[in-house]
């Protein structure tokens, strides 16, 4: 398993997902070379979840660093899934803010994609 996949594993067991039983963790490795985790934060008010990877990249910006050079995801499937594991549009348009070129997206059990395959067209002011 890539490092970075296995950075996104380990995350997953932080995962705070009582409702939907669906947990997610992500590894985001920025251009500087560190590399910040997230898992996805569920409430009780549903609307306020918020998922792994924008976790793991806030956690990186809020801690001054600045653009991503690659993400990796893992998805803990529930038994009845019909999941995809693909990360959401909110998520994918979260990355495409915070990086300067076409980063590679490294899903476990899944493969590896370049964010313009998942997302071509970015909204951009
Ligand atoms: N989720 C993520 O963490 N990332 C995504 O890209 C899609 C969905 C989470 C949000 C919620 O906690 C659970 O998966 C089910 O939607």
């Amino acid at each position: 398993m890539a490092d970075l996949i296995k950075q996104a594993n380990k995350a997953k067991n932080s995962s705070y997902s009582p409702y939907s039983k669906f947990s997610v963790g992500a590894a985001v490795e920025m251009k500087s070379g560190k590399v910040y985790t997230g898992c996805n934060i569920e409430n009780a008010s549903y609307g306020l979840t918020i998922c792994a990877e924008r976790v793991a990249i806030f956690n990186g910006i809020s801690s001054g660093d600045t653009l991503i050079k690659k993400i990796a995801i893992s998805c803990q499937c529930n038994e009845n899934s019909t999941s995809s594991n693909m990360p959401c549009g909110a998520c994918l348009q979260v990355i495409a803010e915070f990086s300067d070129g076409d980063i590679d997206i490294q899903i476990e059990d899944v493969g590896n994609f370049k964010l313009s395959e998942l997302f071509p067209k970015p909204f951009k002011l």
